[in-house]
């Protein structure tokens, strides 16, 4: 059986006071609960994340990095750093970064294999654009993604790797996919998983569902076989709304 994880992606939100009371007020709510718990903060929250969490349930990631080991690359993080203040996760490859800062399939595999060697754990994200969805290309577009992403990773690496499936129109739209939608598309994901790395490592890697996630309707979403939590955007800033996803 594999466990469910729910992630927050707090995007470029929240500073460090509102940080520290968030987790303290997340703490009492989560603490009796078997699902595995992350917050993926802003780099100049992640120390304050980090202390408020100790001793708690609740894990800390980051929200992105650089392939790059260190060197002339102003405004750049890299994943020793993060490893260097205890970040376990990070997020890599999110469809904003694919879209407003250019990431390639190719740089996210980099990114996949410099968190690895820091013992950093990928939350990879893959997801079809509304017009890829409308023309029927919506599993060809995610499993090129897998594929790419996944270039040179060995099977014992995929073991510390989360996948989250986002369609791009889901993110912050309110538009859900409908849980059949995502339990197929992660389906395919998994199939993909199948064909690289064969049936016993492909049915052990978590694999989320992200895209305008909320008490709601994150119920029926986690309840398809295939979906194994997931990456929550706007409902994650919210300190109620995010316990009553993470103990579902
Ligand atoms: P959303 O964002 O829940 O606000 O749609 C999800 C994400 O981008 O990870």
């Amino acid at each position: 059986m594999r466990r469910k994880v729910i992630a927050g992606n707090w995007k470029m939100n929240k500073l460090p006071n509102e940080t520290i009371d968030f987790i303290q007020k997340l703490e009492p709510l989560v603490k009796e609960t078997g699902n595995e718990i992350i917050l993926c903060v802003p780099y100049t929250d992640l120390f304050y994340a980090l202390m408020t969490a100790q001793n708690t349930n609740i894990k800390i990631g980051a929200q992105n990095m650089h392939f790059e080991e260190k060197g002339a690359y102003t405004g750049e993080v890299s994943g020793e750093m993060l490893k260097s203040i205890g970040v376990e996760y990070v997020i890599i490859g999110h469809s904003e970064r694919r879209a407003y800062f250019l990431e390639t399939n190719e740089i996210v595999n980099k990114k996949i294999k410099a968190a690895l060697k820091y013992d950093l754990k990928p939350i990879v994200c893959v997801g079809e654009s509304l017009e890829q969805r409308e023309s029927g290309k919506t599993n060809e577009i995610i499993t090129e993604q897998i594929q790419y992403a996944l270039k040179d990773i060995t099977s014992e690496q995929l073991k510390s790797i989360i996948v989250a499936y986002e369609p791009i129109w889901a993110i912050g739209t309110g538009k859900t996919a409908t849980a059949e939608d995502a339990e197929n598309a992660i389906k395919a994901i998994r199939s993909k998983l199948l064909e690289m790395y064969g049936q016993q490592t492909s049915q052990g890697v978590i694999i989320q569902y992200g895209g305008s996630l909320k008490s709601t309707n994150a119920k029926e979403i986690f309840s398809m076989p295939n979906i194994d939590g997931g990456l929550v955007g706007g409902a994650s800033l919210d300190v109620e709304e995010f316990s009553k996803i993470a103990t579902i």
